[in-house]
């Protein structure tokens, strides 16, 4: 079965942009299954950034790239980054972006909500992207959310929003705020419905037709497994299922279809926002792997931590997620340090643990037992093949192979399309 996941195997930016540009030369179809534009997925070809959030990547290829319903859609900025794209060259057509009618719609509700809770003194600050990802989400658990399909139905849009508005004045009332009226949301999805309805589809069915007719089909995740809500750092998490599991229930296609999932993972670790990071450095390593490997958030602008490789995490989301080889990036970022640690295991009150607790007071507690390797002078950036890797480097990979317990399928050593190193294909496999 040649249908590939690509997903995040540590707490986002990883590289997934990048890999998932890469496999699109091989791919018909890409699709974007969680998440929204909380993403910062970044291409750099011949010099160039293209700088995705809610598209798929395949686009800039030029591939059927196809939002699932799994995705939180914000129509604004689906019109918005349409548009930046088009700026770039790239086409973006009906012919070539599909969106899933049963997706969910972000709405200007939600991004304030979000902010509120992020900005008050109240509640935990989780440091979000603050794009109204999680109320968005609320709201279509609670079966009470303003979908893509609802759009091409204004007669019975307004009840729709009604019913939403119930629950948002009586929340609104209760944090001092003013209460929207039906107008005003209105007014909103109706001024954008004709820019967002001829992508609108049965995606579910799109891909399953593909599906038989032999295409390949790319699954692009977005954040990492470390932020899926369940799987991950609990309460300091993203609102959607980031494992691997989700490409199948966030696209309609079903679980049998998958045949390779491709777990990107960056040769240290990074994380946005608050939460805990155990192998988190506030020193001259941690400033190094900041500024050359340019640790700033696509979206946000953000400084993301930095930290050693804690193989700990990456074998836990090897599991969950299932992953059957990762993709190393920016092995380059580590060039030219005396040595290199990664993280083999944690000391929790005393005793030795190999895993992450589910516990978040636990997490918060628990410290690196590091293993330390010699680092290489020479460089690995821009290597395209295995043979221009200096032997310490091959070495550190051979090691976090050996201790996640899975094979590198594919290496990156800069941000540039071509800068790759393919060892197995996915689509292969
Ligand atoms: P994503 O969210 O997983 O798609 O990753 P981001 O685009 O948010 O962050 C990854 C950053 O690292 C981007 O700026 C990429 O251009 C860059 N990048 C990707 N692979 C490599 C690599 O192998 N080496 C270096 N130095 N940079 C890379
Ligand atoms: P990509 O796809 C890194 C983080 C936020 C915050 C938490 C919840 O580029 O890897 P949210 O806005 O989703 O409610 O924020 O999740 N976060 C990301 N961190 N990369 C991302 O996406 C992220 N998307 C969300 O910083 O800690
Ligand atoms: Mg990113």
């Amino acid at each position: 079965m040649a249908n590939v996941i690509v997903v995040g195997s540590q707490w986002g930016d990883e590289g997934k942009g990048k890999i998932v540009d890469w496999l699109s030369e091989r791919a018909d179809v890409i699709v974007r299954y969680q998440g929204g534009h909380n993403a910062g997925h970044t291409l750099v070809i011949d010099g160039v950034s293209y700088k995705l959030a809610l598209l798929p990547s395949g686009l800039v290829r030029g591939k059927l790239s196809v939002i699932g319903n799994g995705v939180v859609v914000d129509p604004h900025h689906f019109v918005t980054e349409v548009e930046k794209l088009r700026a770039q060259g790239v086409e973006v057509t009906p012919e070539v972006l599909r969106i899933a009618e049963n997706a969910p719609l972000i709405l200007s509700l939600h991004r304030e909500l979000d902010a509120i809770r992020e900005d008050g003194s109240a509640g935990l600050k989780i440091g979000t992207t603050k794009r109204g990802i999680g109320p968005a989400y609320e709201d279509k658990v609670g079966r009470r959310a303003i979908r893509v399909i609802d759009l091409a139905e204004p007669e019975s849009l307004r009840p729709k929003i009604e019913r939403l508005l119930t629950h948002h004045n009586a929340l609104r009332r209760g944090m001092g705020l003013a209460e929207i009226s039906v107008d005003s949301i209105h007014n909103e999805l109706t001024e954008v419905a004709d820019k967002i309805l001829p992508y609108v589809d049965q995606v579910w069915k799109i891909l399953d037709d593909k599906r038989k007719a032999g295409a390949r089909i790319l699954f692009e995740g977005a954040q990492g497994a470390l932020l899926d809500n369940d799987h991950g750092t609990y309460p300091f998490v993203t609102s959607s299922n980031t494992v691997a599991g989700q490409a199948a229930a966030g696209s309609g296609l079903g679980p049998t279809a998958i045949g390779y999932v491709l777990g990107i993972t960056k040769a240290y670790t990074t994380r946005v926002g608050e939460g805990p990071f155990p192998c988190e450095l506030d020193d001259a390593i941690g400033e190094h792997l900041s500024t050359v490997g340019r640790e700033v958030g696509v979206n946000t602008g953000r400084s993301r931590r930095c930290g050693w490789f804690d193989a700990v995490l990456v074998k836990q989301t090897v599991r969950t997620s299932g992953i059957t080889g990762i993709a190393l990036t920016k092995l380059d970022v580590l060039d030219g340090l005396d040595e290199i640690k990664v993280c083999v295991a944690y000391e929790l009150d005393g005793k030795r643990i190999d895993y992450l607790p589910a516990s978040m007071d636990a997490q918060a507690r628990v410290k690196p037992i590091y293993e330390t390797l010699e680092g290489w002078k020479d460089t690995t950036a821009g290597a395209r093949s295995w043979n221009e890797l200096p032997a310490q480097a091959v070495k550190y990979v051979r090691y976090i192979e050996e201790l996640i317990g899975t094979p590198v399928s594919m290496l990156s050593t800069s941000p540039e399309r071509d800068d790759t190193i393919l060892v197995t294909d996915p689509f292969q496999d």
